[in-house]
């Protein structure tokens, strides 16, 4: 059974900035560009909920990516995926696409549906120097097909990535050794649910129904509210959570960590790089159709 001993205390509460992307997508950024650094190899955090078409119905066409991965988590809704290494995808309720955009891919990420709720999230995970000019690689991982525990507690766990009380997720990565995980908790009080994290491993929790309480080594309780990041400190071997007392609805939350690359980042736009000459190229190689 995995123990912890001392919990990690929350850092920092993080509420977001609304803006848009694509071609008109509404979305709140969790993880924005100030925070890469802190929560290395973790590049950006973005959620998307709305049952307004005129907030996503647009969606992202034709752009490029270099130099990183996208992992999208579809909570709720329908969203084609194409790219021009001949990958084509329906991302849907409670499913997961995993990109690796290596050495550059152009894609489009359409809804397929004209209304009702589209919610979900898109990571953006780095990838160390030596590999982000890999060939790209993508994975739909549906629904059913993602591994998922019990614990004795009444928390359920889907395990996206990483590994959750021995349970290996649908991706693993050698360099980040990224966990990413949807917890969902019983509404009954007392449901609670710890991870064992090393302590070098950046970490943050996102709240999407419900309240929760990240509980530190002394005991003290702080409240993550619906829509909030909570950024983790690094002391301490692992994390509790609970659900707040008077939480209004049965909580559900990610819990994601990774080891930090400490390399340079460099970033233009859809490009994550070391250098900035890197980014030039990058920006030469897409103009002149060299994305495949
Ligand atoms: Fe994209």
């Amino acid at each position: 059974m995995d123990s912890v001993s001392h919990p990690r205390g929350v850092e920092r509460l993080v509420s977001g900035q609304a803006t848009s992307d694509g071609a008109g997508v509404q979305l709140t950024r969790l993880l924005t560009q100030d925070l890469q650094r802190r929560l290395d190899p973790f590049l950006m955090l973005d959620n998307f909920a709305s049952d307004d078409p005129d907030d996503y119905g647009a969606g992202f066409p034709d752009h490029p990516h270099r130099g990183f991965e996208t992992v999208t988590y579809m909570i709720s809704g329908r969203m084609r995926h194409r790219d021009s290494h001949g990958h084509e995808g329906l991302l849907q309720n409670g499913g997961v696409q995993w990109m690796t955009a290596g050495r550059g891919l152009v894609h489009s990420e359409m809804p397929e549906q004209e209304h009702g709720v589209m919610e979900g999230f898109q990571l953006w995970l780095n990838l160390p120097a030596r590999d982000k000019l890999r060939e790209p690689w993508y994975r739909d991982i549906q629904s059913a097909e993602i591994p998922e525990l019990r614990t004795p507690t009444g928390v359920t766990v889907r395990v996206i990535a990483g590994t959750c009380q021995g349970v290996a997720g649908s991706v693993q990565r050698e360099g980040t050794e990224p966990l990413y995980l949807d917890l969902h908790f019983d509404a009954a009080s007392g449901a609670a649910f710890s991870q064992p994290l090393p302590p070098a491993h950046n970490a943050f929790i996102c709240v999407y129904r419900g309240a929760l309480e990240v509980v530190d080594a002394a005991g003290r309780a702080t409240p993550v509210p619906r829509g909030r990041m909570a950024v983790l400190a690094n002391a301490g071997d692992g994390v509790l959570l609970r659900p707040a007392a008077g939480s209004p609805e049965p909580v559900r939350a990610l819990l994601i960590a990774g080891k930090p690359l400490r390399e340079p980042i460099a970033q233009y736009g859809p490009f994550v790089m070391n250098t900035r000459d890197q980014l030039l190229e990058a920006v030469e190689d897409f103009r002149n159709g060299r994305f495949g």
